[in-house]
C-alpha cells in the first residue's frame, strides 16, 4: 500500500531532508504537504550540499515526481529562486515538479507583517524564520487569502489584493508604523511570477489520488516537527501549520486508509530554533560541544540552534501523536566525543515527577528534566552503515531510545551522506 509519512518529531531540523532524499530512491512520488519557505532540508549528494526550502526533498532523484501539496504557503520568488538554483547545478526540475493551484500564496505583506509582529514590544516574540508563515495561515482562515490558481485570474487577483490591503494598510500605518503596501507594485510582480509558474501548476491533489489508487509508492514529505504543530505543538511557540501526521491527509488531499507508514526522524539529541520552553536545553559547554559537533545552525536563517540532551518525554509524546510505526535516529554521530550521555526520561515539576509532556506550555516552562546517564562510545560512528559496526554501547543507547519512546528504530543516520545510513531488518 503506497503513502509513507516521514514527520519530525522534535522542533523542527531532524534531518528529514536526509532521510527523504535517501527513501526517496524507491519512490515514485514525494509531496510536501505543510508549511512553506521557513523550513530548510539539507540533502547531500557526492559531497555537494542542497538546501531544499519549498521544492520537495525527491528532487535529487530522477524520475521521482515531486509535488507540492494544497497545505504548503507559496512565496513565488522563493519557488522561482529555489527552481532556478537547481536548473543552474544541473538539476532537471520541469515535468518532474508540480505545485497545487489550491496552495496559498505568501505575499510582501505576510513577510512585512511577520517581521513587524516580531519587532513590536508589546507582542509575543515567537523567533519566526520571517518568511511571512503565520500571516498567510492566518489569511488561509480568514477567507481573505490569495492562491496560486488566482495567479491566472489576473482582475479577481488584483481585486482580492486590494481588499486584502485595506485591513492590513490601516495596521501598517497605525500599529505599525510603517510605509503602506502598493496594490499596483504587488500585482505588477506577482502577475509577472504567474507566466514563470504556470508551466509547474497542476491538479496535485487528483494526481496524487490516481497516484495511490494505482498502488504507486508516494512519500509525503513534512516539514517543522510535531512539537511546532498549531495544535499539538508547544503553543503560541509554534509554527502556523500541521507538521503532524494528518496534516499529511488534508495537505495532500489524499485518503487516511492509503497512509501506511508513519515514519518519525528523531535527533539523537535535541535542538531548537526560536523561542519557547525547551526542557533539556544546555546553556553551558555541553551545550556549545553539541553544537559544534552537529553543525547545528540554521539551514534557512543562520541562526545558531538551542540546543540539549534528547529529551524521551516530549519523543514518546509525539511517536504517540503520530502513530509512529519506525524512527529514523539521526545524527547518531554527533554523540561519538561525549564520555556520558544524559537523556531525560522523565520530568519534575514543583516537586513531583511527571512521566508524561504537561498538556499546557506554561508548566512546560517550569519542568526540570530528570535524566538518564547512559556511558558514551568515545570512537567514531561516522559512516557506519552496519548495525553490528556500531560500538555496544551506542547500540545500547539506541536500544533505550527505542523502550523509552516506544517505537522501534529501524533507520540509524551516521553521517550526511546517503551512504552513511544503516537500514535495519
Ligand atoms: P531537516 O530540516 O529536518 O531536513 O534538517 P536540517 O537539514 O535543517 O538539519 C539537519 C542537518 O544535519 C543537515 O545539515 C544535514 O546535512 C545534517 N545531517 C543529517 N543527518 C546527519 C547525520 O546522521 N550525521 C551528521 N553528522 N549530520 C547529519
Ligand atoms: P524544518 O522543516 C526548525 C520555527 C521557528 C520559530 C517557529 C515559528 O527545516 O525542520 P515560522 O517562521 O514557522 O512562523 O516560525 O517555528 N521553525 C523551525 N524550526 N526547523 C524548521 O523547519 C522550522 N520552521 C519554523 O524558528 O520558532
Ligand atoms: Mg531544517
Amino acid at each position: 500500500m503506497p503513502v509513507t509519512a516521514i514527520v519530525g518529531v522534535q522542533w523542527g531540523d531532524e534531518g528529514k531532508g536526509k532521510i527523504v532524499d535517501m527513501l526517496a530512491q524507491r519512490m515514485d512520488i514525494v509531496a510536501r504537504y505543510q508549511g512553506g519557505a521557513n523550513a530548510g532540508h539539507t540533502v547531500v549528494v557526492d559531497g555537494e550540499k542542497f538546501v531544499l526550502h519549498l521544492i520537495p526533498s525527491g528532487i535529487l532523484h530522477r524520475g521521482v515526481q515531486c509535488l507540492i501539496g494544497a497545505g504548503v504557503v507559496l512565496d513565488p520568488e522563493a519557488f522561482l529562486s529555489e527552481v532556478e538554483g537547481l536548473k543552474g547545478r544541473g538539476i532537471p526540475v520541469e515535468g518532474a515538479l508540480y505545485v497545487s493551484g489550491r496552495a496559498h500564496l505568501i505575499m510582501p505583506y505576510h513577510k512585512r507583517l511577520d517581521r513587524a509582529a516580531e519587532s513590536s514590544a508589546t507582542g509575543t516574540k515567537i523567533g519566526t524564520t520571517g518568511r511571512g508563515i503565520g500571516p498567510a495561515y492566518a489569511d488561509k482562515a480568514a477567507r481573505v487569502g490569495l492562491r496560486v490558481a488566482d495567479l491566472f485570474r489576473p482582475d479577481y487577483f488584483r481585486a482580492r489584493v486590494a481588499q486584502a490591503l485595506e485591513s492590513k494598510n490601516i495596521l501598517f500605518g497605525h500599529v505599525y508604523k510603517e510605509a503602506a503596501s502598493s496594490v499596483d507594485e504587488i500585482c505588477a510582480a506577482y502577475l509577472g511570477y504567474a507566466e514563470q509558474i504556470r508551466p509547474y501548476v497542476a491538479d496535485v491533489g487528483g494526481m496524487l489520488r490516481a497516484a495511490v489508487a494505482a498502488g504507486k509508492r508516494v512519500l509525503a514529505e513534512g516539514a517543522q516537527g510535531a512539537l511546532l504543530d498549531i495544535d499539538h505543538g508547544t503553543y503560541p511557540f509554534v509554527t502556523s501549520s500541521a507538521p503532524c501526521v494528518g496534516g499529511a491527509l488534508t495537505g495532500l488531499g489524499i485518503p487516511p486508509k492509503a497512509l501506511t507508514r508513519v515514519i518519525g526522524v528523531l535527533k539523537a539529541y535535541s535542538t531548537r530554533v526560536g523561542e519557547g520552553p525547551f526542557p533539556t536545553e544546555l546553556d553551558d559547554g555541553v551545550g556549545e560541544r553539541l553544537r559544534a559537533a552537529g553543525g547545528e545552525y540554521g539551514a534557512t536563517t543562520g541562526r545558531p540552534r538551542r540546543c540539549g540532551w534528547l529529551d524521551a518525554v516530549a519523543g514518546r509524546y509525539s511517536v504517540a501523536v503520530n502513530g509512529v510505526d519506525d524512527l529514523a535516529l539521526t545524527k547518531l554521530d554527533v554523540l561519538d566525543d561525549f564520555a556520558e550521555i544524559n537523556v531525560c526520561v522523565a520530568y519534575e515539576l514543583d516537586g513531583k515527577r511527571l512521566e508524561d509532556i504537561p498538556d499546557d506550555t506554561e508548566p512546560l516552562e517550569r519542568v526540570k528534566p530528570v535524566y538518564e546517564t547512559l556511558p558514551g562510545w568515545k570512537c567514531s560512528t561516522a559512516g557506519v552503515d552496519k548495525y553490528l559496526d556500531l560500538p555496544s554501547a551506542a547500540r545500547r543507547y539506541i536500544d533505550r531510545v527505542e523502550e523509552l519512546v516506544r517505537a522501534k528504530v529501524s533507520i540509524v543516520s551516521t553521517g550526511e551522506s546517503r551512504a552513511a545510513t544503516i537500514i535495519r531488518k
